[in-house]
């Protein structure tokens, strides 16, 4: 059997690696920056999500060679304008302090009925410092009001997708890799990486 096309993706957060390996693991070989000491810390200048994955992506693709897939995501809350958007790994005052984020997320929206939410995910497939295309995917549903489930990160516990009675962390990988804002904008760009000569 041929070897797999690799796929790099530009991120340093293990749970994003897993569901994208999860979901594709069998078409590519998934690595991410991890697996490369010489790649450089990119810093998210960005006010959007499209801008920040761009950044991860050339960034990235600027020292590694072959595709790099890069991932800017968050969670968009209705009753809060739209917070925390691109800032929502840092949301509760610590860069990736997932229970300081939930907590600052249910004080935020206590006494609020107003519940409505989505995540949402850009992804960037670039190559030799360029930017090749991009993709986006989103998904709708609702903030409980306390933590449940025990799968995922971020603020999974506490979002419930439309349609279900159950949060991100209690459906598992399984569901949320058939719903998630990650899923369906991953699925578009394997079908870019896919399509004829794209994949060499
Ligand atoms: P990024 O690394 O700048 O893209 O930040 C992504 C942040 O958005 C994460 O640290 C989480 O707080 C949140 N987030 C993105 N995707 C998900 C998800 O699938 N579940 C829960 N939280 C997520």
């Amino acid at each position: 059997m041929p070897p797999l096309p690799r796929l790099i993706i530009a991120t340093r957060n293990a749970h994003k690696t897993a569901e994208i390996r999860e979901m594709i693991g069998d078409r590519f070989e998934v690595l991410d920056v991890t697996a490369f000491p010489e790649c450089p810390e990119i810093e998210e200048t960005g006010n959007s999500f499209l801008e920040n994955a761009r950044l991860k992506a050339e960034g990235i693709s600027r020292v590694l060679e072959g595709w790099v897939l890069s991932d800017d995501s968050g969670l968009e809350v209705d009753a809060l304008g739209g917070a925390p958007g691109v800032w929502s790994s840092s949301f509760g005052g610590e860069e990736g302090n997932h229970v300081k984020n939930n907590a600052r997320l249910l004080e935020a929206l206590a006494g609020k009925t107003q519940r409505g939410a989505r995540f949402h995910c850009t992804m960037v497939l670039a190559r030799n410092g360029r930017e090749q295309a991009n993709f986006s995917g989103t998904v709708e549903g609702r903030i409980i009001d306390a933590p449940q489930g025990g799968h995922g990160f971020g603020y999974d516990p506490l979002f419930m997708p439309d349609g279900y009675g159950a949060t991100f962390s209690e459906l598992g990988g399984e569901v949320k890799g058939r719903l998630s804002h990650r899923s369906r904008a991953l699925a578009q760009a394997v079908k870019f990486l896919e399509t004829a000569g794209n994949n060499g």
